[in-house]
């Protein structure tokens, strides 16, 4: 028998499956870190304080939050995937991939790597390196024919250590 939608056996839903977070990549951290895809609850586990290390966030209440997370998941279903490190009931660091559909390259679809952010005091354990890696595996299966990505010149090691090279130069337009 099936249990009913609101049972609290359920597990919570989240922004996309499981079987696009790499296994291998999730096995390859520290004990009590878990790898896995944003759920609406991370709200209230410090999803936004994380993104506070990359810039400015604004106070955001849990009803917009709420907002943007279902237009994520019902409009933008499919082109984005945003993944969360948990660490012992907290967020300690995130990353997202954007899938973008296009008609060149024959309906190609590109992959486009934002908002990287690794909680300070947990900086240099390897964990953004994974996040990019578990976000590549995510693009490969999704069937992007490449990843691309903006940073600053201060980052362009970090991401040079997890495969991607210098191509082009970014243009913005405020507005
Ligand atoms: N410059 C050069 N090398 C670096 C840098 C850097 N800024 N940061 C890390 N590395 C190296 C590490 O030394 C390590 O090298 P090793 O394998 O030889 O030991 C390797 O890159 C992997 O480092 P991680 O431990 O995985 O890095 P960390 O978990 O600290 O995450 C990150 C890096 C995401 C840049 C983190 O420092 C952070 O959150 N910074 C603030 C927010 C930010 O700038 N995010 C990126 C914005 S760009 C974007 O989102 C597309």
């Amino acid at each position: 028998m099936t249990a009913p939608q609101d049972s609290p056996s359920e597990p919570e839903p989240a922004l996309f499956t499981d079987d696009l977070i790499s296994p291998t990549i999730a096995a390859s951290l520290p004990p009590t870190y878990i790898l896995r895809p944003l759920r609406k609850s991370d709200y209230a586990i410090g999803f936004l304080d994380v993104l506070r290390v990359l810039t400015t966030v604004g106070d955001i209440t849990e009803e917009e939050w709420n907002e943007r997370y279902d237009w994520m998941n019902s409009q933008g279903k499919g082109g984005y995937y945003i993944m969360v490190i948990e660490d012992q009931g907290k967020i300690v660091g995130t990353g997202a991939l954007l899938v973008e559909r296009k008609f060149i390259h024959h309906l190609g679809l590109v992959g486009h790597i934002e908002d990287i952010a690794v909680a300070k005091d947990q900086q240099g354990k390897k964990l953004g390196l994974k996040l990019i890696q578990a976000l590549d595996f995510v693009a490969e299966k999704v069937g992007c024919y490449k990843c691309i990505l903006d940073c600053s010149e201060a980052n362009e090691g970090f991401y040079v250590k997890c495969g991607y090279k210098r191509a082009g130069l970014e243009m913005a337009h405020y507005y």
